[in-house]
């Protein structure tokens, strides 16, 4: 965001809270509690989650070619990868074979190892080594080497590579795909599992049975392979989309707030892990609590709301998302600054609304990511809780620091507002009342909801244009 932005932002905070004022909304919205209960609504909601891009990281959890992490979305395991070329991949993390995760955690790896039986991929997800080859004769295995590697072996010597007669000797020619090219990769784990030979020079390992990877993130599944996602990099995040076949269009989803959530730079800032909430409320009731701060001065009394304004916010919309801006409030300080000495970021906090269910919170030293999911009822979700940090992590001191306000950020959205709304969907749920309301106070909440609304309403469960 540039300065301009930043101080004309800055002027509207500090005129709300002077006037002790707020964005209002033009009327009252009322949401009927069945959104938050009805099974129904809750399969409409994760279609609606499955058909929308999803921001699943920050782009610094893959530094360099050859990391990965692992992300669970809608109770689905994924593996992000980045490749030797520096592109991103995103696979099913279900293994060919029985369907074991093949990887936790993230680190960096050219090859994955599936726990259970050792069926082995590379980081573009083709499966380059299988024990006990002989039980498995259909199975295709691409080339362990890079592309273009299998072309410089003479067919003839990649076809030596089979380790025993009758092995490849049993398979149909054109199953045997590709060789395992590197002792250590398939044949140093098990003669047996390098039966396969390179069928043509230059083929790479790209199997008849492979599935494409076009333009524009389109994917198609694959037989030989883990199961391909269309995957990307935008604005500094890591996205997917959970069906293969989908076309994944982050540019078109975030539309102006692209650029914007680019600029903040909290993609590129240094990851401070992954914190899970699992709780027995409703994944809106989940992203309710980020859509206003009405409740601060009650709520985050002991902890946001003694830096905090409570029922104070600049409300800004870009289609289906939005931007709150929360004054601090240090930000009355200001009347006696001129406005070339403002320095912004140090009187508010930054949060986005992303349709549908992410939401962004940045400040001078911390840009939070809260992935909030659907979980297997009504009353059940599940909020995958980042925080990124500019600051120099290689300082001991300094990375226990950075830890302590992430712990200390968690804490308070753990045991004040995820607590509380616990019992808000007990109430939701006892069919007490048919019906909630948002304040006009409360505009984030109603573009929310309207929002969701919209999408469902259309049917097709995109994004509506607001
Ligand atoms: S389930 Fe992965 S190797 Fe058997
Ligand atoms: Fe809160």
């Amino acid at each position: 965001m540039d300065r301009d932005q930043l101080v004309d932002l800055t002027r509207r905070a500090l005129k709300l809270a002077r006037d002790k004022a707020t964005d209002l909304a033009p009327r009252v919205h009322l949401v009927d509690a069945a959104d938050y209960t009805s099974v129904e609504r809750h399969d409409q909601d994760r279609a609606m989650l499955m058909a929308s891009p999803q921001l699943v990281g920050y782009v610094s959890e893959l530094p360099g070619p050859g990391s990965y992490c692992t992300k669970t979305v809608l109770g689905r395991s994924i593996l992000l990868t980045r490749t030797a070329e520096g592109s991103v991949k995103a696979f099913e993390n279900v293994c060919l074979h029985r369907q074991s995760r093949v990887v936790t955690g993230c680190g960096s790896a050219k090859r994955f190892t599936c726990p259970y039986h050792a069926w082995t991929y590379d980081n573009d997800g083709r499966l380059v080594a299988l024990p006990g080859r002989e039980g498995f004769p259909e199975a295709a295995i691409a080339s362990a080497a890079k592309p273009g590697a299998a072309g410089r072996r003479k067919p003839q010597a990649a076809i030596a590579s089979a380790a025993k007669p009758g092995a490849a000797g049993r398979r149909k020619p054109e199953a045997a795909i590709a060789s395992a090219a590197k002792p250590g990769a398939a044949g140093g784990r098990n003669p047996q599992a390098a039966t396969a030979s390179a069928a043509k020079p230059g083929a790479g390992g790209t199997s008849r049975l492979r599935g494409t990877v076009g333009r524009d993130g389109q994917a198609a599944i694959n037989s030989d392979g883990l199961t391909e996602l269309p995957a990307a990099e935008y604005a500094g995040f890591l996205w997917v989309a959970l069906d293969p076949g989908a076309h994944l269009d982050v540019a078109a989803h975030l539309g102006p707030l692209g650029d914007e959530l680019d600029s903040w730079g909290i993609g590129r800032w240094s990851p401070l892990g992954e914190k899970e909430l699992d709780c027995p409320i409703n994944w809106k009731l989940a992203v309710d609590t980020f859509s206003e701060n009405y409740h601060f001065a009650t709520v985050h009394r002991q902890t946001f709301a003694t830096i905090a304004r409570s029922n104070c916010t600049v409300f800004d919309s870009y289609g289906p998302h939005h931007r709150l801006i929360f004054p601090l409030n240090t930000i009355l300080e200001l009347d006696n600054v001129p406005e070339e000495r403002w320095d912004p970021l140090h009187n508010m906090v930054v949060i986005y609304a992303l349709f549908p269910n992410i939401v962004l919170s940045v400040t001078i030293a911390n840009g939070e990511l809260f992935r909030i999911y659907p979980g297997d009822r009504p009353g059940r979700s599940v909020t995958v809780h980042q925080n990124s940090t500019p600051l120099d992590l290689s300082d001991e001191s300094v990375a226990a620091g950075a830890q302590a306000v992430f712990d200390y950020a968690h804490a308070t959205v753990r045991d004040e507002d995820y607590r509380l709304v616990e019992g808000l969907q007990a109430n939701l749920e006892s069919g007490a009342r048919d019906q909630l309301m948002f304040g006009r106070n409360e505009p984030g909440l109603q573009h929310r909801h309207i929002s969701w609304a919209r999408a469902l309403a259309a049917g097709d469960h995109a994004a509506p244009r607001l």
